[in-house]
């Protein structure tokens, strides 16, 4: 017997926009939109050169989940701010379509009986799945990017395992229903004979006070908001208008050094005595042996100049700054690696944190835009930015550009 007052009663939801067609508008739009997130997210995983060392490595129990990685490149020297950028910024941008989506399908979820078939299991399941890792993927990202990460457990693996949850699901229901999908938007162009509208659609729907056409505008309003309040973070003309963005607004300090940071000196817990002229020593190791150089000796190595940018982890990035410094593969051939720059590891000042420590594959160390840089924009680095000489490399992530380097060791990792 019907029970409208129940959520497993069609009768229950009376929107008239449900639809099929509402919601293949919507599902070819996250068809495209979903995979490029999870493409760019791969990409994300793989930038870190996981395989090359376990500092570099926060997901390390992937197993067969990474067979795609590859040595990232250091051509074009903005991929990283490009794919990261993407990721993020689209990411936000698609919150209302996926909201919308499974708001239009929510009947769907409450329908009984639960299995009409092993068939119809399955992909009740696959639904499941499907909605829980989408929301899961989403909330655990937002949250990372808003820098109050509360989920329990650490963000990569769960992201990471999140990421091939919900793509497995979503390519199932890809498949099953992009067919039909592509047939509703005919339907709506006109293109196609109107058909019958389906489960979807409210059997007693209460009286309009928006169309379809409207609600897919108001949907495609918060996305065009969301995103122009995001995207401003990757872009220094736009910042101010970045207001989601925890980096987005007006950059804190002015002058050559004003740009964007993540962590300050004072939060990496840098002690100013260790970063002295008379304190501080770099200390590089490799085949030959083990050389300590004072910044002051440094600066009278050649130095070079190169223009990248910084590009984050969680999405924002600057524009390219003038860094000047040493080449890192000079300095490898300083301890014997002359012309055969090998893999290095990069150790900070810093007491805490998960990137204190980072490794460089032989390819970026050979780059010769890599340097060990010591100044920017034509000054002094400020402590902020790593003073007294922080590691750049291009299109590699924020995080293993180490800041306030200590100790660069060349060789087998
Ligand atoms: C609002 C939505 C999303 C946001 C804000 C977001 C944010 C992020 C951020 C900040 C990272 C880099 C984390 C780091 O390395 O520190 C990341 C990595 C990643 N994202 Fe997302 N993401 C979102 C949605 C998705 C979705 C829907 C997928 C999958 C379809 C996905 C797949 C991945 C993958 C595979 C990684 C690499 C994880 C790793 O480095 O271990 N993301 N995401």
């Amino acid at each position: 017997m019907d029970a409208p007052h129940l959520p497993t009663s069609p009768g229950f939801w009376r929107s008239p926009l449900r639809g099929p067609r509402f919601t293949s508008v919507l599902g070819l739009v996250l068809l495209v939109g979903i995979t490029v997130l999870f493409v760019t997210g791969l990409l994300s995983y793989a930038a870190y050169n996981p395989g090359l060392s376990p500092v570099n490595d926060k997901t390390p129990d992937k197993g067969i989940l990474g067979f795609y990685l590859f040595a990232w490149p250091t051509h074009p020297h903005w991929l990283y701010r490009l794919t990261q950028g993407v990721h993020v910024t689209l990411g936000i941008t698609l919150i209302p379509v996926l909201l919308a989506k499974l708001w239009s399908v929510i009947p769907r979820l409450f329908a009984l009986p639960p299995a009409r078939s092993l068939a119809h299991a399955l992909e009740r399941i696959s639904l499941l799945l499907l909605v829980g890792g989408g929301l899961f993927e989403f909330v655990t990202g937002v949250l990372n990017v808003q820098l109050d990460y509360v989920f329990p457990g650490s963000f990569y693996p769960l992201h990471f395992y999140g990421a091939w949850v919900f793509f497995a699901a979503f390519l199932a229901h890809a498949v099953l229903k992009t067919p039909a999908a592509v047939r509703n938007v005919r339907r709506m162009r006109g293109s196609e004979p109107a058909a019958v509208e389906g489960e979807l659609v409210s059997p007693r729907p209460a009286p309009p006070t928006v169309s379809r056409r409207g609600a897919l505008w108001f949907v495609g309003g918060g996305s065009a908001l969301l995103f122009t309040t995001t995207v401003g973070q990757d872009f220094d003309g736009l910042r101010r208008t970045a207001l989601l963005a925890p980096h987005g607004g007006a950059v804190p300090v002015s002058g050559p050094n004003g740009f964007q940071i993540n962590k300050t000196a004072a939060y990496a817990g840098i002690d100013p005595a260790e970063t002295s002229a008379e304190a501080w020593r770099l200390v590089v190791t490799g085949r030959t042996g083990t050389v300590r150089l004072s910044r002051a000796q440094l600066a009278e190595l050649p130095l070079h100049s190169s223009a990248l940018p910084i590009a984050c982890v969680e999405g924002w990035s600057t524009s390219d700054q003038w860094w000047r410094g040493v080449r890192l593969r000079d300095l490898a051939a300083l301890v014997g690696h002359e012309g055969d720059p090998p893999d290095l590891f990069v150790e900070s000042l810093q007491r805490h944190g998960a990137f204190r420590r980072a490794a460089l594959r032989a390819n970026q160390v050979a780059d010769p835009r890599s340097l060990l840089a010591l100044y920017v924009n034509g000054e002094d680095l400020s402590p902020d930015h790593g003073h007294p000489a922080r590691v750049i490399v291009p299109a590699a992530p924020g995080v293993l550009n180490t800041k306030w380097v200590a100790r660069l060791t060349f060789g087998d990792l």
